[in-house]
């Protein structure tokens, strides 16, 4: 028995989704902390490839609990249009098997007009209204879960501060105000919809604790687009590190067992900012093609680039990753020399860790290690010692300059594509 966090340890789309889904056998309870349908987390099971946005990626199992923790944010709209659709391909989605805590914050109508007007093009956002529904948060003007289902509440709470909002966005944001009352309306109905599936999240997952029972929790985006230790503001508006599992389910660090980091063999980006090892050139396209690089929320092509061990220093440090799993290592077969980013340098200064400043990044310099590649085609390896010799000495390197072991290698999208070299639970 373990408590196992799963983060991200890099800029997102690591491959999160298809390791919860793998790692969901010997779990519990399985649980989203943090982001909202921002997300992305494909799994694929056989012939069919399922990509979820907010239900944790334990739902493809019988008799596990998945939980939406108090730290997401969460548009109803687009839960409700999954767990139809879950149910539709014959997955059992019931109280059941799904929670949603009362003190989520709920993404608005107004939340998405306004990352769209505003945060859209200056950040390369999703558009989802992820950032305006924690800034309401933080601004204790939110909408929470338990307004969303009592209807006196969630008219009370949106008429409270509707003035204002209307006229942030069409006075300063220039931008079309959706109608109030069809909003309460509408809410009213998908609150209702939802609240057989809604309870105190916290007291379920200590319960389940204190009976013995197995916690995985599911991180969405990546270290580096932590809202404190990223690289801000080209950011998420969520902790997306692993001690933002405790605050955004309930927990206390106690709890905590292990931190397992998903670390793409090389490295993506959606969106703007940073991006030091990038390749924009035909490597780069080579990298997209093969890797199949192309957003799961919004379709946008990634950015695509070399290992970067800078910014993957600093994940392991921020998450105090006790685990990696290494994916997409079958992307790499065909090239003859794998780059790896051991140090920024900018003048006299070298960096082994991710600067704050955001200005250094346009004129850093990059130290790279060269180490060889392999052509063996990986998909079909199941055990660690077949793996040609070059990858398993790529995967000694990371683990040496990480100072992290690598529990599992994936070598494909699907559940059997994957060499478990550690047992986590
Ligand atoms: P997440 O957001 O971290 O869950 O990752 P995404 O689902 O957004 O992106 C990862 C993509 O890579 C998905 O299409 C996965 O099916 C796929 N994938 C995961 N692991 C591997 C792997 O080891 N090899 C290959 N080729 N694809 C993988
Ligand atoms: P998963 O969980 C990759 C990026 C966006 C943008 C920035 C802010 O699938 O790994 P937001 O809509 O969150 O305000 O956008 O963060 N981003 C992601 N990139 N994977 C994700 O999730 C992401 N979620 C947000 O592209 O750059
Ligand atoms: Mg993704």
């Amino acid at each position: 028995m373990a408590n196992l966090v799963i983060v991200g340890a890099q800029w997102g789309d690591e491959g999160k989704g298809k390791v919860v889904d793998l790692l969901t056998e010997k779990a519990d309870l399985i649980i989203r902390f943090q982001g909202g349908n921002n997300a992305g987390h494909t799994l694929v099971i056989g012939d069919n490839k399922v990509v979820l946005h907010l239900i944790p990626s334990g739902i493809l199992h019988k008799n596990k609990m998945c939980i939406i923790g108090s730290g997401v944010v969460l548009d109803p709209e687009i839960l409700l249009g999954e767990i139809d659709a879950l149910r539709l391909k014959g997955h059992d989605v019931t109280p059941d098997t799904v929670a949603i805590s009362d003190r989520a914050h709920v993404i608005m109508p107004y939340h998405k007009v306004i990352d769209h007007a505003r945060d859209a093009a200056r950040i390369g956002t999703t558009g989802r209204g992820i950032g305006p529904a924690y800034e309401d948060k933080a601004r204790r003007t939110g909408i929470r879960v338990i307004d969303l289902i009592n209807p006196e509440l969630l008219r009370k709470k949106i008429d409270a501060f509707w003035d204002e909002r209307q006229e942030y966005i069409t006075k300063i944001l220039k931008a079309k105000a959706p109608d109030k009352d069809e909003i309460i309306e509408k809410h009213i109905i998908l609150g209702e919809r939802l609240k057989p599936f809604v309870t105190d999240a916290s007291i379920m997952i200590d319960k389940a604790v204190k009976s013995g029972k197995s916690l995985l929790f599911e991180g969405a985006q990546g270290g580096n687009l932590d809202m404190d230790f990223g690289t801000y503001p080209y950011v998420t508006s969520s902790n997306t590190i692993a001690g933002a599992a405790c605050t955004g389910s309930g927990i206390g660090p106690t709890m905590i067992n292990k931190v397992l980091g998903i670390c793409k063999a090389y490295t993506t980006r959606v969106g703007g900012g940073p991006f030091p090892t990038e390749l924009t050139d035909e490597l780069g396209e080579r990298l997209r093609a093969f890797g199949g690089e192309y957003g799961a929320t919004t379709g946008r092509p990634r950015r695509c680039g070399w290992l970067d061990l800078v910014a993957l220093r600093h994940t392991v440090r921020l998450s105090s990753m006790s685990h990696l799993a290494i994916t997409k290592l079958d992307v790499l077969s065909g090239l003859d020399t794998l780059k790896v980013a051991t140090a920024y340098r900018s003048g006299d200064t070298v960096m082994e860790s991710m600067p704050a400043d955001l200005e250094l990044y346009p004129e850093i310099e990059i130290a790279y290690d060269e180490l060889p590649g392999w052509e063996e085609n990986l998909s079909e390896i199941k055990k660690f010692e077949d793996l040609p010799a070059n990858c398993k000495a790529y995967i000694a390197y990371i683990e040496n300059k990480l100072g992290v072991k690598a529990a599992i290698i994936s070598t494909g999208p699907k559940r059997d594509q994957t060499i478990i070299v550690e047992d986590l639970f």
